[in-house]
């Protein structure tokens, strides 16, 4: 998964002349992302504290005078190729309907697209919890907006692309993804409204590094478990919305609010509305503690979010749990939690950076011991939004 700068543009140019017999002549990128805090909170209209990373997906391309997209992946197998007037889903290749839906809605918004040969190269791991749907998502846009010679507000793009995810694709997000990979800042994390839709930006101290732990263990059910939760919160609004007059999503509900209704909710539904509830006051606390470089607060902060993930919005597993222990007991952690939407994949730690290479080899080791699985840990860094692709020379993605 991991490239070398210089031979990840070449290989993709190789890859690109063997299937097309030309070199690509337009190259875009998009981040992934991580969430330092804000666990479902994007569609309660919440906050997330969230990071571009440098981890991204590129499209290599060339445009082409019909209305033909043929595009190949150098992580996937196979070619999917479909006409700009008829886009239909492709059963074959899963990933290529990530391709289509955002042509489908750019389409269906007036804008005029150009087809093109595209060859798709991504170090964000597939279904890992670190957005790389949405990082192919936002790059295929960026490459349409390049091709297309067309100017378009950023947001709005973002909210193209959720819209071909929840209606192409048919996974109902929220806007996190796309608005951190389009809307990211190199070496800053995001503090993201979802509901006014802005940000503001929160530098990370120096004091701390940002460690990604990757279980490499992944629930295939997350659609639908994700599908549940989303309506278990929705369930919680209407009802407490008899009580509460005028709140349209758990945002508007605070925690003394909600103490008192409390018990007028389903037992299930309570425990995932007071998750939201106090997550969302988290990601503000969190933020502070970061300008604060406060580190008690941030560790006490990341703890409590997974204990929450864990016991109320019941999004973790049998190996995130190992990796919270590995972790949280490793040298130099300052902070440990869940990312993305859970049920396993990928967790961040928030690490004092001269002992990133000891706590590293500790969860590894403790982990893999516990679990007999081999997980992936790596230093990250807040990657630039997404855009062309610097010319050669100056990229700064693995
Ligand atoms: C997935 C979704 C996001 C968000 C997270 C959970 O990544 O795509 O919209 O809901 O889960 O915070």
């Amino acid at each position: 998964m991991t490239y070398e700068i210089g031979r990840r543009r070449e290989r993709i140019t190789e890859a690109f002349e063997a299937s097309y017999g030309t070199a690509p002549t337009v190259w875009v990128r998009a981040p992934g992302r991580v969430d330092l805090m804000g666990s479902h909170t994007d569609y309660n209209q919440g906050f997330v504290l969230t990071l571009p990373i440098r981890r991204d997906t590129w499209i290599a391309a060339r445009p082409r005078s019909d209305r033909l997209v043929r595009v190949r992946s150098l992580n996937v197998e196979g070619e999917s190729c479909f006409v700009l007037d008829a886009i239909q889903h492709d059963p074959v290749h899963p990933w290529a309907n990530y391709v289509r839906g955002v042509a489908a809605v750019l389409q269906a918004e007036g804008l005029p697209l150009v087809g093109f040969d595209g060859i798709v190269h991504s170090t964000v791991p597939i279904s890992s919890g670190l957005s790389s749907s949405a990082a192919l998502e936002v790059a295929t846009a960026v490459l349409f907006r390049t091709l297309g010679g067309w100017e378009i507000d950023p947001l709005r793009l973002a909210l193209l692309c959720q819209r071909a995810e929840n209606e192409f694709v048919g996974m109902n997000c929220g806007i996190l993804d796309q608005y951190t990979s389009l809307l990211g800042q190199e070496g800053c994390a995001l503090l993201l409204d979802c509901r006014a839709l802005s940000h503001k930006t929160i530098p990370l101290p120096n004091s701390l590094s940002v460690v990604i732990c990757d279980t490499r263990s992944r629930r295939e059910l997350t659609g639908s478990e994700y599908g549940q939760r989303r309506a278990q919160c929705e369930e919680g609004v209407r009802i407490l919305a008899r009580f509460l007059p005028g709140i349209t999503a758990l945002r508007d509900v605070s925690l003394e609010q909600f103490q008192a209704h409390e018990a007028a909710l389903p037992r299930v539904v309570a425990r995932r509305c007071r998750f939201v509830i106090e997550e969302n006051e988290r990601v503000l606390r969190l933020a502070q503690a970061l300008m604060a470089d406060n580190h008690e607060a941030v560790r006490h902060l990341m703890a409590a979010s997974y204990e929450g993930a864990r016991d109320l919005y019941e999004i973790s597993s049998p190996e995130m749990a190992a990796m919270i222990e590995a972790m949280e007991g490793a040298p130099g952690v300052v902070g440990a939690r869940q990312a993305g939407a859970g049920f396993g994949g990928c967790m961040v730690a928030l690490v004092e950076p001269e002992r990133v290479p000891d706590f590293a080899e500790f969860v590894r080791r403790k982990y893999r011991a516990t679990t007999g699985i081999e997980p992936e840990i790596y230093p990250e860094g807040a990657g630039a939004g997404a855009g062309p692709l610097a010319e050669p020379g100056a990229e700064e993605s693995r």
